[in-house]
């Protein structure tokens, strides 16, 4: 029996210290870059689950307008989009930087049309933990966090005005002094 105890001790004690071990050993990924460590994605999405299914609200987002969604579009393309993307246009420099690379949620790999709103909803208003996802509840009206959960939710069916608001941005050009009046320069007479 005495053995027993001590195996188990010993057992108990070996786990925390073989990871610890590891971790310090400067082979356990670190970088963004790096393969996920076995079992890392499963306990990761596991726990979050766990964790969203107990505290999502739930609220049907069907109704949500046109202008929602339109308004829900400006705040995606102000906080999400260098991230998540925007419709028909290649993944951000961000997204292809990151681990876990953040979904494009335009497109059919990434969208999350088939999500409760709630569970969307928490993830915007919450954040989640070690993946860059930035929690939103500090800088956003509620409101707003409803209105983009209802855009990304309905990703694959939106209204053409509210896909006109996630076009990219024009690129800015520049006008110089001398090319938008051009008679500024022009020699100077002197008086
Ligand atoms: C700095 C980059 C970044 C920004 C900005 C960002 N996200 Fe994320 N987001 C991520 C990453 C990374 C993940 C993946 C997390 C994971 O794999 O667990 C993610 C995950 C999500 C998910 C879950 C997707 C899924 O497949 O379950 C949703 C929904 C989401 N983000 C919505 C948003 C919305 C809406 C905004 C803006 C209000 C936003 N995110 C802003 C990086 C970002």
């Amino acid at each position: 029996m005495k053995k027993f105890w001590v195996g188990l001790v010993v057992g108990v004690l070996l786990l925390p210290v073989l990871f610890v071990a590891y971790a310090l050993s400067g082979l356990m990924p670190a970088a963004a870059s790096d393969h996920p460590m076995p079992f890392e994605a499963w306990l990761a999405g596991a726990g979050l689950f766990a964790r969203i299914r107990r505290e999502a609200p739930k609220r049907d987002v069907s109704g949500f307008t046109t202008a929602d969604l339109v308004t829900g579009a400006d705040v995606y393309q102000k906080n999400c989009a260098a991230c998540h993307g925007l419709p028909n246009q290649p993944a951000p420099a961000i997204a292809k930087g990151m681990f876990p690379p953040p979904p494009q949620l335009f497109t059919k790999d990434g969208e999350v049309t088939d999500d409760p709103a709630g569970v969307i909803y928490w993830m915007v208003n919450n954040g989640i933990r070690l993946t860059g996802m930035p929690g939103f509840h500090a800088s956003l009206l509620d409101q707003q966090m409803w209105q983009v959960t209802a855009l990304v939710n309905r990703a694959d069916k939106l209204p053409p005005e509210a896909l006109d608001a996630l076009k990219p941005a024009p690129p800015v050009i520049l006008i110089t002094a001398g090319a938008a009046n051009p008679a500024s320069s022009q020699p100077q007479t002197t008086r």
